[in-house]
C-alpha cells in the first residue's frame, strides 16, 4: 500500500466516534515500535515529522523508514508534517512525497494566519496533500519555542468556520487546555479540558476533523522508572486518558502523541543501563525502548483512541 492522506480515515473517525493516533517519529526504533503495535491491532496511523525531527534524522532517512513500514505492514500510513511554521517548509515536503502537512500559523494574527494557511492549501491541494491549520495557542515546549501560560489563549469558536472558509485546511486544531511537553498542570493543579469550547466549534464546524496536540497522558509509570535510574524529574502532569477518549468520540479525529513516547523511551533505557552497567551495544538497550514504545502505543490505540480494527 502507498501513502495516503488522512481524509478518509478522519471521516471513518469522525463517524465512528473514534480518532487516528498521530505519533512523532525521530528514528527507526520509534518508527517500528509504533507501526509494530498498530499492526498487530489493525488500526491506521498519521505519522508525524516535526522540524526538529527532520533536522535530527534527515528527510529522505525519515521517508524511506515510513516506506519500509508501509511495506512490513501494508496499513493505511500517512505522513504528515508537524507544526510546519513556513510555507518553504511545506512545500518541501510536499515536493518531497509527505501526504500531509500542518502549517501553524497560529501565533501570527487572525489575517496573517488565514493568509499564510491559504496559500498553503492551494499548494498542496493542487498536489493531492491534506492541510492542517491551527487556531488558538498551546502552551508549552515545541522545538525551539516555548509558548508561556500567559501568551497561550484558547480558541475562539467565534473564528472557527470563517478560518476555514476562506483558507480551506482539511482539518483543524484547537487549543481547549491541552498543553505541549511533559508539565502540562502546576504540581497539585486538576487537570481540565474546555470541553465547552470543543462543543461550540463542533457545532459551528458540521462533519469537520479536528486536532488535538500536546495530547500526552505523561504515564507515571515511565516518570517513576525516570527518576529510579538516575533521572531527576519534576513532577510531571498529563492530560487523563479519559479526557482523551471523549475526546476521541467527538469530533476530534486526531490525537499527537510525542511525550509519551520519548518518556517510555528514555524510561526503559535508564533502566537497561542502570541494570546492566557494563553493557555497551545500542542493540541492547534499544530493543527494550523500542518495545516499552509498541506497548504504549498499542494501549492508546485500543483504550484511548479506539481505532483498533479499523485500518
Ligand atoms: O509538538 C511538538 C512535538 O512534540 C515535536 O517536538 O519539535 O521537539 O520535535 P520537537
Ligand atoms: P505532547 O507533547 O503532549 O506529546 O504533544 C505532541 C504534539 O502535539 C505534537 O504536535
Ligand atoms: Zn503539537
Amino acid at each position: 500500500m502507498a501513502l495516503v492522506t488522512s481524509k478518509e480515515m478522519f471521516q471513518k473517525a469522525y463517524d465512528g466516534g473514534y480518532a487516528i493516533g498521530a505519533f512523532n517519529v525521530n528514528n527507526m526504533e520509534i518508527i517500528q515500535g509504533i507501526t509494530e503495535a498498530a499492526k498487530e491491532v489493525s488500526a491506521p496511523l498519521i505519522l508525524q515529522v516535526s522540524a526538529g525531527a527532520r533536522k535530527y534524522a534527515n528527510h529522505t532517512y525519515l521517508v524511506k523508514l515510513v516506506e519500509a513500514a508501509l511495506i512490513e505492514t501494508d496499513l493505511p500510513i500517512c505522513l504528515h508534517l508537524d507544526h510546519g511554521d513556513s510555507f518553504e517548509l511545506c512545500k518541501s515536503c510536499i515536493d518531497g512525497g509527505f501526504t500531509s502537512v500542518m502549517i501553524d500559523g497560529s501565533h501570527h494574527s487572525f489575517e496573517d494566519n488565514i493568509e499564510l494557511t491559504k496559500k498553503v492549501v492551494e499548494y498542496a491541494h493542487e498536489r493531492g496533500v491534506v492541510v492542517e491549520g491551527e487556531l488558538g495557542r498551546l502552551a508549552g515546549i515545541e522545538d525551539d519555542v516555548n509558548v508561556s501560560e500567559e501568551d497561550a489563549s484558547y480558541t475562539r469558536p467565534s473564528e472557527v468556520e470563517e478560518f476555514v472558509t476562506r483558507t480551506g485546511v482539511d482539518s483543524l486544531a484547537i487549543a481547549i487546555g491541552t498543553s505541549h511537553g511533559a508539565y502540562k498542570f502546576k504540581p497539585g493543579q486538576k487537570p481540565q479540558l474546555r470541553f465547552d469550547i470543543l462543543k461550540e466549534v463542533e457545532k459551528r464546524l458540521p462533519n469537520f476533523p479536528i486536532v488535538l496536540h500536546g495530547a500526552s497522558s505523561v504515564i507515571p509509570e515511565f516518570v517513576d522508572m525516570i527518576n529510579a535510574n538516575g533521572g531527576n524529574m519534576p513532577d510531571a502532569i498529563g492530560i487523563p486518558e479519559d479526557m482523551l477518549r471523549e475526546a476521541a468520540k467527538s469530533a476530534v479525529c486526531k490525537i499527537n502523541i510525542d511525550s509519551d513516547l520519548r518518556l517510555a523511551m528514555t524510561g526503559s533505557i535508564r533502566k537497561y543501563m542502570a541494570e546492566n552497567p557494563a553493557h555497551f551495544d545500542p542493540r541492547q538497550y534499544l530493543s527494550p525502548a523500542r518495545a516499552a514504545i509498541k506497548e504504549l502505543v498499542k494501549n492508546k490505540l485500543i483504550n484511548v483512541l479506539g481505532c483498533d480494527g479499523k485500518a
